[in-house]
Formats: C-alpha cells, sequence, structure tokens
C-alpha cells in the first residue's frame, strides 16, 4: 500500500485486526523484514509494517535521516491512519527510531517492543566507521555492506544449514539503495544518547533479544530492561541479530502474549 506525506511517498503493509502494531525495521533492510509477523501475528493485531524513508519500495531520503526524521514519518503514516496509541515496535536501528519516536510523541504510544537495539549512542570510533561505510555505500557498495553484515544477521547454523533464509536477508540487504543506506548510517552516527530517558518509559515494554547476537549485545537488551521500570526481557536462544526472521515461532509467541496482556 502506499501513502504520502509532504510529496514523500511511502510503501506499507497494513494487515489483520485489533490493536495496532507498527513494526520498524532495522538497517539495511526494509519491511520484508517482518513477513513472518505479517503472517503469525495479524490473528491478534492489526500489524502495519512501512518502508523507512530511502528503503525498498519508499522514496529516496535527503542527505542525511536523523531518528527523529524517520520518527516523524512515522507519525505522519500513523495519523493519516487514524491509528490511536499503536504499539510501537522497532527491531536494531527500528529501535533507535521507537526510541525517537517516544521521546518526540510520549502520549501517542501505548506500549513499545525494543528488539535487539540499544539505547546509547555511537563512540567516535563507531561514528566515523559509520561515515565511512556511508561513502562505501555512495561510491556503490552495498553488495559488498551487505555480505560483510550476513555474518551478523544469523548464526552459524542457520547459515550453514538454511540457505534461502540466509539468501533472503542477504538480497533484502544487497538490494537497498546507496542513498537511503549513507542517509540511515550518518543519522544513525548521529542519534543521541537515549539512556537518561529509560526509567522515564511508563507503558509496557517488552524487550527481545536473540541468544546470539554479535551486532548488539545481549548484553545491550539487559540493560534497557534494568532502566526501564516493570518492563519484560525475553530472551530467544539460537537467534543472531535477525532474530524475528531466524526464530520466529518464539518471536511471535513472545508478542502474541505481550499483546494478549494489553488487551
Ligand atoms: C541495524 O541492524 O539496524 C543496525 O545495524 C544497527 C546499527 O548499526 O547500530
Amino acid at each position: 500500500m502506499k501513502f504520502s506525506s509532504l510529496g514523500t511517498t511511502f510503501e506499507y503493509d497494513d494487515i489483520g485486526n485489533g490493536r495496532a502494531l507498527v513494526l520498524v525495521h532495522g538497517f539495511p533492510l526494509d519491511r520484508t523484514l517482518w513477513r513472518y509477523q505479517l503472517e503469525g501475528l495479524q490473528s491478534v493485531a492489526r500489524v502495519i509494517a512501512p518502508d523507512l524513508r530511502g528503503f525498498g519500495l519508499s522514496d529516496d531520503a535527503p542527505e542525511i535521516m536523523q531518528m527523529d526524521d524517520y520518527a516523524d514519518d512515522l507519525k505522519a503514516l500513523i495519523n493519516s491512519l487514524n491509528l490511536a496509541r499503536p504499539v510501537i515496535c522497532g527491531l536494531s536501528m527500528g529501535g533507535y527510531v521507537a526510541l525517537a519516536y517516544i521521546a518526540k510523541y510520549p502520549d501517542a504510544v501505548s506500549a513499545l517492543i525494543l528488539a535487539n537495539t540499544r539505547a546509547g549512542a555511537d563512540s567516535k570510533k563507531v561514528r566515523e566507521g559509520r561515515h565511512k561505510t556511508a561513502d562505501k555505500a555512495l561510491a556503490g557498495d552495498v553488495p559488498d555492506i551487505a555480505e560483510s553484515m550476513l555474518p551478523m544477521m544469523l548464526t552459524e547454523a542457520t547459515l550453514a544449514e538454511r540457505p534461502t533464509l540466509a539468501e533472503y536477508v542477504r538480497s533484502m540487504m544487497a538490494r537497498q539503495r546507496a542513498n537511503g543506506v549513507a542517509a540511515a548510517l550518518k543519522g544513525m552516527a548521529a542519534r543521541p544518547d537515549r539512556t537518561a530517558m529509560l526509567p522515564e518509559i511508563k507503558i509496557p515494554t517488552l524487550i527481545i533479544t536473540g541468544s546470539e547476537d554479535t551486532l548488539i549485545s545481549p548484553d545491550e537488551s539487559k540493560s534497557i530492561h534494568k532502566a526501564i521500570p516493570h518492563s519484560k526481557l525475553v530472551v530467544i536462544p539460537s537467534a543472531a541479530h535477525a532474530l524475528n526472521l531466524e526464530q520466529p515461532s518464539e518471536f511471535n509467541t513472545a508478542v502474541k502474549e505481550f499483546i494478549a496482556k494489553l488487551n
């Protein structure tokens, strides 16, 4: 489905009935990250999964996309669909966007799901690395970036035993446009530290992490869990960064149980 805001067109999926659940993909991914959640959660929620600006089938991004810019795009989509206080679920960079969203629009979210993400900002070294990777992307090397990220997206066992899934993730990353990839990298490098706001988050929060995530360590999720009062932590075994694709039934069960308690 398509949605336009201030001259920019976005692609999104919208399926199912019930409480609205907005799924925000990570980097360098698109809404097809959520294929098993669109299938598996539509019986318990209205599942909405957009392509962030510069990714998938959404329009190109400007030179830099701050996490706040993605949050504003999400707000425009949520307003246009008349969704009253949806649940926001973000994976990795999607989690950075979810935290930016709740910082900006604290009364517009009923619950939060943070998967394989972190609250802190980047170190100087990581920021410099992101700018180098952005230059690589703009020089036409997105497929190389995809290749180097693949071993962190899935566990070794999955990479060895589930070639169709490995190819699904590799090609999702490799087909992203240089413009969107570079804009996201620059935006992630510039994102603020959100650690101080975590104790202020009073809405129900579910934190999900893959036990084998090497891109964002499960320790990051454990710290977020400690800092957000009354949050729940679920650690999914045999899962790396793209945990919702790798272990969809465990991921969906955690989300279903969380949503059932909200209703
Ligand atoms: C993601 O998976 O969204 C990103 O790799 C996160 C990051 O680079 O910090």
